[in-house]
């Protein structure tokens, strides 16, 4: 990797080197220099952060480079954002186009990876049929599991436990009836889009990664008008499933780590919701 600076263009004040957190770029003698090109983990920061464009990068896009634009970073609208987005769980049946799910997935590879990784992978499904299988899939799964815990030692074990109290399995009825009755997906919500996010298996900070990336793009896609959800449930299954993992191509050796749905909304949120105060200790 070549790394140098345009000594011309240089004013010397030494921003690279304060900004180099892998320690590539030093105080030698008074001039700022890239000492160890080998240590570089390519955040660009050094470009990023240079006010005369002297450095040159060969590891780097610098097409891909632009002035940032501060008079569209609105805290207002940045916090209207972030508290008006809901995870969406009924859709209109218009798929999203393909362009659109691009620039949502464009967009996540700006979130922060540890030592800028940049590890996060993504499956895109948008085959309606495959995602509705997958859907009755884990349904089924569900479903099966919460028969056990109606009869025999299943129901003993659920009563000595207190399991019976669980929100999950008393409401496991109303969602068996309703699937019967009208085929309503509460699994994958009849979306449109199914995005899969992966990441090296057990690699340190692969889940941070991967969950990062998935709230940009929620936070996006909620700006863009469009719809998603978390769907953590899947990730569960999916973490056992080899057989589903296989059927959605999830690379080998490497897990999903986050699972959304995506879609445009059926209806709109006309109100902010209510949340815990936030549990800060100051010291
Ligand atoms: C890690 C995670 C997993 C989730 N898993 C599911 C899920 O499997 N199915 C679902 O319908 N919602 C799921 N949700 C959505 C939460 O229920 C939702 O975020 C929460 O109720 C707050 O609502 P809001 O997102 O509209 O603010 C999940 C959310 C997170 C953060």
């Amino acid at each position: 990797m070549r790394i140098e600076k345009c000594e011309d263009k240089c004013n010397e004040c030494m921003l690279c080197v304060r900004d180099c957190v892998t320690g590539v770029w030093r105080n030698v003698g008074g001039k700022a220099q890239p000492v160890d090109v080998d240590l570089c983990n390519r955040c660009s920061h050094c470009i990023a952060v240079c006010p005369c464009n002297a450095i040159i990068h060969d590891g780097l896009k610098k097409e891909e480079i632009s002035g940032v634009n501060r008079k569209n970073l609105s805290p207002d609208v940045y916090r209207d954002i972030i508290i008006s987005r809901r995870s969406i769980r009924q859709f209109k049946k218009e798929p999203v186009p393909r362009e659109i799910i691009e620039r949502i997935l464009d967009v996540a590879r700006y979130a922060p990876t540890a030592s800028n990784d940049q590890n996060v992978g993504y499956i895109a499904v948008t085959d309606k049929d495959l995602i509705e299988k997958v859907a009755r899939n884990i349904f089924g799964r569900l479903s099966r599991l919460y028969d056990i815990t109606k009869k025999g030692i299943g129901k003993l074990f659920v009563n000595h436990t207190g399991l019976f109290k669980n929100r999950y399995l008393r409401v496991m009825n109303y969602v068996q009836e309703q699937n019967a009755q009208n085929g309503r997906d509460f699994i994958l919500h009849d979306a449109p889009v199914l995005i899969l996010i992966h990441a090296p298996r057990g690699k340190p900070f692969a889940s941070d990664n991967c969950n990062i990336a998935a709230t940009t793009i929620i936070n996006y896609a909620h700006a863009l008008g469009l719809g998603t959800c978390f769907i953590g449930l899947m990730t569960i299954v999916l973490k056992f499933s080899e057989k589903l993992r296989k059927e959605l191509g999830v690379p080998k050796g490497r897990r999903v780590y986050a699972v959304l749905v995506m879609g445009y909304p059926a209806y709109r949120y006309a109100n902010t919701v209510s949340r815990k105060k936030a549990d800060v200790q100051w010291l």
